[in-house]
């Protein structure tokens, strides 16, 4: 069934929706009102009853029995960090269906993790992959093919078709930044009957547009509500796609803390309610870096040692 074909919905509305990226009836199925009210310049109603309409032909939303919510967990994928110790302590890898949070100081880790999963996203399931491709939001121009090369390399791949299932985006700002989720959202439609359909979404730093824009007291609860949508659009495609979602935050340094450690992630809250599984980086020794899986459903608070070397995470 198209979207055409949902009651309310004629081509001009249909046009709309596609251009703000609610392109399937899932998409529009799991927006609220609001959204589609601001996407296609619509009355309330009018965008609730398209929203229940999706919903019913799309069968999302409503009860579902325990066994039906069994069997969407059981196609729950994991991606391998490549660090043994680092995938026991996120209870064997990166949760598809789920929001991963790397926070951490400059030179913690954070983007060569992101280079390594989207290496590792492409193996197979008996190699800790996912058969899958990866688009990469790259908010700070720090994504770099010769690392991909490197770490490609480093594990007997073949470099060259390596690169070509990873697709980049470069966000100038945070607007465009927001934007992008729908147009990989777009991709993903695009690739999912294809060998390598899309199993990871990287957003590399998922807070550094939004912290330089929204400067001052009087912007932070505006910053704060449109990092929260942000998110939500990355976990629904997380959901939708049955992808690992695979974000970065920096942190701040806490001027009143007396005690402990003196930083904290950046978005505060916000990120933090959003984010399934949260992990604080450390530098350590050398090539030496340490994770702490601080926030998860399901696991214990608990901490794991990996080394970033020339060709990548390893333990
Ligand atoms: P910010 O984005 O600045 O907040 O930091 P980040 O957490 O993303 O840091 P990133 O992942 O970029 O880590 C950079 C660090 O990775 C460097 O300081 C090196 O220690 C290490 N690194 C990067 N490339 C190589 C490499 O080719 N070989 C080795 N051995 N280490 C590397
Ligand atoms: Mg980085």
């Amino acid at each position: 069934m198209d979207i055409e074909e949902l009651p309310g919905v004629g081509p001009a509305i249909a046009e709309k929706l596609r251009e703000a990226g609610y392109n399937s009836l899932e998409a529009i199925a799991v927006a609220s009102p609001a959204e589609l009210v601001a996407a296609a310049e619509i009355g309330e109603a009018t965008s609730a009853k398209i929203i229940n309409a999706a919903r019913e032909a799309a069968e999302i939303g409503g009860f579902e029995t325990g066994d039906t919510i069994l069997g969407r967990r059981l196609e729950i994928g994991k991606l391998t960090t490549g660090s043994t110790s680092f995938d026991d302590l996120l209870g064997g890898g990166l949760e598809t269906q789920a929001l991963t949070e790397f926070y951490g100081e400059f030179g913690s880790g954070k983007t060569q993790i992101a280079h390594q999963l989207a290496v590792n996203v492409q193996l197979p399931p008996e190699k800790g992959g996912l058969n899958g491709s990866v688009i990469i939001i790259d908010t700070e121009n720090t994504f770099r093919p010769e690392r991909i090369k490197d770490m490609a390399e480093g594990a007997s791949l073949d470099p060259d078709e390596i690169l070509k299932n990873i697709h980049v985006a470069r966000a100038y700002n945070s607007n465009h930044q927001i934007l992008l989720v729908d147009k990989a959202e777009r991709l993903a439609e695009e690739l999912i009957d294809t060998e390598k359909p899309v199993r990871l979404l990287i957003v590399d730093s998922a807070t550094a547009h939004f912290r330089s824009e929204y400067v001052g007291r009087g912007t932070l609860a505006d910053r704060q509500q449109k990092i929260n949508k942000h998110l939500h659009d990355t976990l629904r495609f997380g959901d939708l796609n049955n992808a690992v979602v695979m974000i970065t935050n920096q942190v701040q340094v806490r001027p009143d803390a007396f005690f402990g450690d003196p930083t904290r992630p950046i978005g505060g809250h916000v990120v933090g309610h959003t984010a399934t599984f949260r992990l604080y980086l450390r530098k350590s020794k050398g090539e030496k870096r340490i994770a702490r899986l601080v926030d998860s459903p399901n696991l214990p608070e608990a901490e794991a040692v990996f080394t970033v070397s020339k060709v990548g995470i390893r333990d």
